[in-house]
């Protein structure tokens, strides 16, 4: 997978060079490239940015910076037209990720169709958001999508960047050590994550619970999904209520 990160504060994106993910970058299978915004611009002092047309408070990320960056991503990988045969089908175009708080929310199934794509390229706005237009504009050359991750404010999209790219790259094949626990962790079935011990089976007067050193697998198998059900109608009754509308699975 190709991954290209467009911001004012590319170092941001540092992080992404340690652990699991700096380990599938040296392994090959992530390719991620992060593009400074600014060496987009052709003022003097490199503006992103300028006052909202109609009034209003902030500021907002100018639209042409934004189309130059992003046709240098596209010019990297994109044939030349004039020498490919026919043109690149729908599902060839990468898929374009802004990250804002007036988007759909990013959630685990998303997270799944978006690890199937060859290239993602997200675009991590400052300010009070990006001009409209880059994302009007860019619709005939991306599939555009933008993405929340969550019902509150950040000062920019870089955090959000790399809350998605975490949770997406982690369900490529290769990139986590032991694939089984992906299918077991929260939300891969709409329910969150039963609670998990380990060793010693005594800790400071709190006893692990005795089925899960029983040895009989049937039993904490049940005890586990037991687990996960209170707890996400507990936590999350949201959740809850959807499971139940699909799977008919609840508590007595
Ligand atoms: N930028 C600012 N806040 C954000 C959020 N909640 N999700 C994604 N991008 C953002």
């Amino acid at each position: 997978m190709r991954l290209d990160l467009v911001s004012i504060f590319p170092e941001f994106f540092d992080v992404l060079d340690l652990s699991l993910i700096g380990r599938a970058q040296q392994d090959g299978l992530l390719q991620i490239r992060r593009h400074q915004l600014r060496e987009h611009t052709t003022d003097r002092h490199r503006t992103v940015d300028d006052t909202p047309t109609g009034g209003g408070a902030g500021m907002v990320m100018r639209p042409e910076p934004w189309a130059l960056a992003l046709e240098g991503v596209l010019a990297d990988v994109t044939p030349d037209p004039a020498e490919a045969a026919e043109p690149a089908p729908d599902s060839a175009r990468p898929t374009l990720i802004i990250p804002t708080p007036a988007g759909a929310v990013f959630t685990q199934s998303i997270a799944e169709d978006l690890a199937r794509r060859e290239h993602l390229v997200f675009a991590a706005g400052r300010y009070e958001g990006i001009d409209q237009r880059v994302a009007d504009w860019a619709q005939e050359r991306f599939e555009v999508m933008p993405l929340s991750i969550g019902d509150y404010v950040l000062n920019g999209g870089e955090v959000a960047v790399i809350a998605m790219v975490e949770a997406i790259t982690r369900l490529i094949p290769g990139v986590i050590g032991n694939p089984v626990s992906l299918e077991e962790e929260s939300h891969s079935d709409g329910l969150l994550e039963y609670p998990v011990y380990t060793k010693p089976a005594l800790w400071r007067g709190l006893p692990v619970p005795e089925v899960l050193l029983s040895g009989d697998h049937a039993r904490i198998a049940e005890h586990r999904r037991e687990q996960q059900l209170r707890r996400t109608r507990e936590i999350r009754p949201d959740l809850y209520a959807r499971h139940l509308a699909q799977r008919g699975d609840h508590l007595a």
